[in-house]
């Protein structure tokens, strides 16, 4: 999820512009993310539902929330409840799968485009470690080295191989079970099997889909047309064979062809899994269908309609900045949804709804009675925007310092048995509800 303001708009996310104002629609690709501007030209909040009607996905819903409660035992995360994770395909299949006892595979991954992660970069980390935990299943994470490589065309193959080292170590630190993990970079692991499925899977679509799906055209480089052949695969169990198996001829086996997929991901991905979703089933042996999960993006410092960005460090709270950075950034750049003076805010109170640190604290603590507490007196103006800022802070630091201690005990050692292709273990679903018997 990176923004390439020098990359050419898709047809996917064609911007249409009101010449007789400055209003423009929201515009998302995988490459590219732009919200919506007003008349003056004003950024404005992403219309999640817009998106999800769009595309066709299903928003989460609280019966979807009850059915997970009921078959997992568990509450939904908070980022379920509050809705940064908002809409799915499927994810109601994946808990069937889950109460009949049958395994399934978690996939995400992350495109290395530069060597240092934000707080943005970290919580789909955290959301598929939390889904680990509850679902005790297999994880594979991939680092897109080579999309990188083909869509940046300023990075050298050497830079994005490095930063995918260096994110790797990031990402585990998040904490992730090595029993269960398996990372790897494209430009270190694909072949055998998984290059299998993607020529297979590359036969069986067109450059019309690929580029109905991505937007590309005539003078798109021929390595951004292939490129989804190998993120899509990468949801494909026969990729996998260290972890889920081959047949006795050591070929991609149809017992692993049956497992499902689920993707945590970021909407923006989700152009690359309505493709792998409508091609799966041409596989030999054919694959069903993945299911995914959506986040919406992480708002960065500045506000509605913008996210956090690597290449401007006020807009975001790195996992590698100190206590001190995080309270400055907070404090001098968050956004912030009270009044131009104190008198203003007590008076007329402000909105925690747009602003940065009150959401900021919504993502990262638990307790929702506290939550609305803060929200009502904000509201009220008896909360001023300093001392919301100060309780964000506090937060902030919390979090990234826990991060700091785990990430510092990421050594090469611990990085290479995270990368090396092994056996898995788990165990899944130890009490599944028997079928009934007909
Ligand atoms: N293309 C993604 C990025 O640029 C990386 C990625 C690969 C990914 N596979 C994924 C992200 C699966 C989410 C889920 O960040």
């Amino acid at each position: 999820m990176t923004n390439e303001p020098s990359e050419p708009p898709s047809v996917a996310a064609l911007a249409v512009t009101d010449t007789a104002t400055k209003a423009t629609e929201q515009a998302i690709d995988p490459w590219n993310v732009s919200a919506g501007t007003d008349e003056q030209g004003n950024a404005k909040e992403f219309d999640y539902a817009a998106i999800s009607k769009q595309w066709n996905t299903k928003l989460i819903d609280d019966e979807l929330l009850a059915r997970f409660t009921k078959v997992t035992g568990k509450e939904p995360h908070r980022w379920l409840k509050r809705g940064l994770f908002f809409s799915h395909r499927d994810f109601n299949e994946i808990l069937d799968c889950y109460e009949r006892g049958e395994t399934f595979m978690l996939y995400t991954g992350r495109g290395p485009s530069s060597g240092s992660m934000h707080i943005g970069h970290t919580i789909p980390f955290e959301f598929t470690k939390w889904l680990q935990d509850v679902f005790d299943v297999p994880l594979v994470i991939m680092l897109t080295d080579d999309e990188k490589f083909l869509f940046k065309n300023d990075l050298k193959i050497e830079d994005v191989r490095q930063f995918a080292r260096e994110n790797a170590k990031d990402i585990i630190a998040v904490g992730f079970d090595p029993k269960k993990t398996f990372i790897y970079m494209d430009t270190e692991y694909i072949g055998g099997h998984f290059y299998q499925n993607a020529l297979e899977f590359a036969r069986a679509v067109t450059f019309n889909q690929v580029r109905g799906a991505f937007g590309f055209d005539l003078s798109t480089n021929i390595g951004r047309i292939f490129f989804p052949a190998l993120q899509c695969v990468a949801a494909y169990p026969t990729s996998y064979p260290h972890i889920f198996g081959d047949d006795p001829a050591g070929n991609r086996s149809k017992k692993s062809s049956k497992i499902r997929c689920l993707i945590p991901c970021a909407i923006d991905q989700d152009p690359y899994f309505r493709l792998v979703r409508d091609n799966s089933h041409k596989m030999k042996p054919p694959i069903k269908k993945a299911a995914l999960i959506h986040s919406k993006f992480l708002t960065g410092l500045y506000g509605p309609g913008g996210k956090m960005s690597s290449s401007d460090p006020n807009s975001a709270i790195f996992m590698s900045d100190t206590a001190k950075q995080i309270e400055k950034k907070i404090n001098k750049h968050a956004f912030s949804g009270g009044q131009e003076t104190i008198e203003l805010h007590k008076e007329l109170g402000g909105n925690p709804d747009v602003d940065v640190a009150y959401q900021y604290l919504s993502y990262f603590d638990d307790d929702d009675a506290k939550l609305d507490e803060l929200a009502q007196q904000y509201r009220k103006g008896d909360l001023g925007t300093g001392a919301l800022k100060k309780i964000c802070v506090a937060k902030l630091q919390e979090y990234v310092k826990g991060y700091q201690d785990r990430r510092k005990e990421v050594t090469d050692d611990v990085l290479e048995a995270y990368m090396t292709p092994r056996e898995l273990k788990w165990e899944g679903n130890k009490n599944p509800v028997k079928p009934e018997k007909k």
